[in-house]
């Protein structure tokens, strides 16, 4: 059974955890032997990465870091700040080893109230992904406010069709990365 960390890269909104939401049914839907895992980091307690061994972060630190340790593929929830990603994701990221999703499935969510702002995926968020040598996922979902109703659910049925289509290829990508080795040749 594949263990895949769901992850909601943000402390404020509601609309990436929505449609994290979205992506984890229909990724249950393709009847994949798949365990969910989630993470919200608004549950979360978090603090700079400084540099201080992992054991002398707090409890939701160092819970943080085992989460991704521990899982086989990830789908990440980012709205956009700032034409970029919110400092507590890159602040998470930062605090993982390297090694920690080498060879990994990753898909991506994200959105944002400027339409252009799909480009923060292009150009921020996949060269981290590729830098941790992450299967990432040639698809990825982009939403904008105008998408959503105003509880925040997604009305919009083409984007519905995007994550449906996400979900089936993540679920391959999430086969693929079974039989790949985790550990370089020279390991
Ligand atoms: C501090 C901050 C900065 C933001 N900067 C951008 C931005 O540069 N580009 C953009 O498309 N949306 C931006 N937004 C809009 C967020 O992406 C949007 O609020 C988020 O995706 C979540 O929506 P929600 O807060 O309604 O759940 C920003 C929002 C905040 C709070």
């Amino acid at each position: 059974m594949l263990k895949v960390l769901f992850v909601d890269g943000t402390i404020i909104g509601r609309k990436t955890g929505n449609v994290l939401d979205t992506v984890q049914r229909y990724i249950q839907e393709t009847g994949a032997q798949i365990e969910v895992e989630r993470i919200d980091f608004s549950d979360f307690e978090h603090q700079f990465v400084d540099g201080r061994p992992l054991h002398a972060y707090n409890e939701d630190m160092q819970k943080l870091v085992k989460m991704f340790e521990s899982a086989d593929g990830y789908v990440i929830a980012t709205p956009i700040f700032q034409g970029s990603i919110p400092g507590v994701l890159k602040n998470a990221f930062d605090l993982l080893h390297p090694h920690v999703m080498r060879y990994k499935p990753v898909s991506i969510v994200a959105n944002g109230g400027t339409y252009q702002h799909y480009l923060v995926v292009e150009n921020q968020l996949k060269p981290i992904l590729d830098y941790f040598r992450c299967l990432v996922t040639p698809n990825y979902v982009y939403t904008h406010t105008t998408h959503f109703n105003e509880q925040n659910q997604i009305v919009d049925e083409d984007v519905h069709g995007r994550l449906r289509e996400l979900a089936r290829v993540f679920v391959k990508y999430a086969e693929m990365s079974r039989d790949l080795p985790k550990k370089a040749l020279d390991e």
